[in-house]
């Protein structure tokens, strides 16, 4: 995903855009640019690579201006080239506009852009369209040319436009992208994220879908698609600048992995009552709707889809809903049996994830209830469902996700017990249960994290391997599912994750000596099972090191190496064992030298299909 800033004001727009930028950097990119308006015409600089590189071509008085908007590129359409990066310019230099999103009409777009109107086009972006329609539409009043520009733009986009010839505003545009605004003692923002303004407001309006956003150095207009002013309350940003700092960790991902204690404590709180009681009343959920509840779908991507895989299990135990767990990206296209009996559970930490706002959207057009589960307060996710449930985790930076899995998790264990509840499924003593070993998880996380040492240790010794295995059985599935992902993702190892039932259906025949190969045996009634896997393992001659609870005195009998969690219920031991898959792939990563924050070819947010 692409970052956007704008700022008009009295201040420098120069430092206000880089700052801007620069509080954007977490989420990776491959060139940055700005454009500022000055003395009536556009200046617009931009460089491939660091931010760094821009700074060096934005110096001395030249650059001196109240008005601007800056990019940094996550390159989609064209190579991350200087040509390619944004602001693109319309062909009379008197236009710029910065893109996050995708134009999926720019193809027609461009070629009646150049036959019908002989445009040249500089770039190879999607984006570089909007500056020459914009252009086009133009005729002294620039929210109307942006008004008829995004009418004919189909896609998902936030951008925002300046015009040399109307140097106090910015106009920005909204459809499917995150957009926010704000005003500042300086004057006025524009952003494509939270962390972007928060040195100047955290006082922020929340720009929704087809909404055009006038700035000037007074105020923040807000307009729908008919030009028709809206009220817009502002929403209030409860955390910090530090929040969203490494706070003297050497990486994002290492703080938050450390941060998860809190961040599911916070969960915790923010949804017990003082007798300890769950409380979900603001969702809204009656006793009588949930009865009638035929089926629940949770639809996610990636790690929040695993975290859902878990959730799956916890519905069906407490709450005895028949649920499935969907892949957002193919659950909007299997034509899914969803009625007004179904409830749709959306998991998404960024709330921004368009396969997931698309199968949120899918499942509403088809009558079902939509709750979801996110962790960035007003994202898109968040606003288009019918209920929310924020995690609490904080903001994660890192784009491999850590505390938001366990405290989606968290999350979705109280949801299954409430409905539970609610239908008088579950009881007052199974919930009981389960609460107190809940309010255990964050002493138990502190307990594996207690013990990186040994975690870097492993890690040390195997950082070289290519072939790293992760099995388990029941919701194990799901531990090694997440392992492995979070282990290929920031280390770029070969890493595969298998229900371990399903090993001698064909992927034991890669299993040879150089195999590392993590079993996981945190499932009491699948635990035999697990350790005839582990035999069938280890006589392949793979390498097998064993994930248990502390008081399993059989495994390490069988296991060449065993990391032992606490030991907890194993409802929980999910919740548990991740961290110490966190550290190991945060480790070798580290070992192999990788940007651990910004692995290759991978954003924080993927707001594209
Ligand atoms: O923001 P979301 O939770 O919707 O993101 C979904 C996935 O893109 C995300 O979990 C991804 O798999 C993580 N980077 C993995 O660490």
């Amino acid at each position: 995903m692409c970052g956007i800033v704008g700022y008009v004001g009295t201040g420098s727009a120069k430092e206000m855009l880089l700052a801007g930028l620069s509080a954007l950097e977490y989420r990776g990119y491959d060139s940055a640019g700005i454009a500022l308006v000055r003395k009536g015409k556009l200046l617009v600089r931009k460089e491939s690579g660091k931010l760094r590189a821009l700074e060096a071509k934005v110096t001395g008085s030249d650059f001196d201006s109240r008005l601007g908007i800056g990019h940094t590129r996550w390159a989609t359409h064209g190579a991350p080239t200087r040509e390619n990066a944004h602001p693109h310019v319309s062909g009379d230099g008197r236009v710029a506009i910065v893109h996050n999103g995708i134009i999926e009409n720019f193809m027609e777009l461009k070629e009646e852009l150049i036959l019908e109107h002989g445009v040249a086009f500089a770039s190879e972006t999607d984006s570089e369209v909007i500056a020459h329609l914009v252009s086009l539409y133009y005729e002294g009043d620039l929210v109307e040319a942006v008004r008829r520009a995004a009418k004919r733009m189909r896609g998902a986009y936030a951008a925002c436009v300046v015009a040399a010839d109307d140097p106090g505003k910015i106009v920005a545009i909204r459809k499917d992208a995150p957009l926010i605004a704000g005003m500042c003692e300086e004057g006025g923002l524009l952003a494509s994220d939270i962390p972007a303004l928060l040195k100047y407001t955290r006082d922020i309006y929340l720009i929704e879908n087809n909404e055009i956003v006038v700035i000037t150095k007074q105020d923040v207009e807000i307009y729908d698609e008919e030009r028709t002013r809206m009220n817009r309350a502002r929403t209030h940003i409860d955390w910090d600048v530090a929040a969203a700092e490494k706070g003297g960790y050497e990486h994002f991902m290492l703080k938050e992995i450390y941060e998860q204690p809190k961040g599911v404590r916070e969960t915790l709180a923010h949804r017990l009552d003082e007798s300890g009681a769950i409380q979900l009343d603001d969702l809204g959920f009656t006793k009588e709707w949930a009865d009638k509840l035929e089926r629940i779908y949770i639809v996610a991507c990636g790690t929040a889809c695993h975290a859902g895989m878990v959730g799956k299990a916890m519905i069906e135990k407490y709450a005895k809903i028949p649920c499935e767990t969907c892949l957002s990206s193919e659950f909007r296209y299997s034509d899914p049996i969803v009625n007004e009996r179904t409830l749709c559970i959306c998991i998404s930490q960024s709330g921004e994830t368009s396969d997931t706002l698309e199968a949120l959207r899918e499942a509403k057009r088809r009558g079902a209830e939509a709750l979801s589960i996110v962790n960035v307060v007003g994202s898109s996710v968040a606003r288009a469902s019918d209920h929310v449930f924020y995690t609490w985790a904080g903001p994660e930076i890192a784009v491999a996700s850590t505390k938001a899995y366990t405290t989606q998790l968290v999350s979705l264990y109280l949801i299954a017990l409430y409905l539970g509840l609610l239908r008088g499924r579950a009881t007052e003593a199974e919930a009981g249960a389960l609460l107190a070993q809940l309010a255990e998880v964050p002493a138990l996380i502190e307990d594996v994290l207690g013990r990186e040492d040994s975690i870097r240790a492993l890690a040390r010794q195997h950082y070289k391997k290519e072939k790293i295995f992760y099995a388990g059985r029941g919701t194990d599935v799901a531990t090694a599912e997440e392992a492995s992902l979070k282990l290929k993702e920031i280390s770029y190892i070969n890493s595969y994750s298998i229900a371990a039932g399903e090993l001698k259906h064909g992927t034991i025949a890669l299993i040879t000596r150089d195999v590392l190969f993590f079993a996981l045996a945190t499932q009491t009634k699948l635990y035999d099972k697990m350790l005839s896997n582990i035999e069938e393992m280890k006589a392949r001659q793979a390498q097998v090191v064993a994930v248990a609870k502390a008081s399993d005195a059989r495994v390490a009998e069988v296991a060449d190496d065993t990391f032992f969690i606490p030991d907890c219920s194993d409802e929980v031991a999910p919740i548990v064992a991740i961290v110490m898959f966190q550290l190991f792939a945060y480790h070798v990563a580290k070992f192999r030298g990788r940007e651990i924050d910004q692995p290759r070819n991978l954003a924080k947010s993927v707001t594209v299909e």
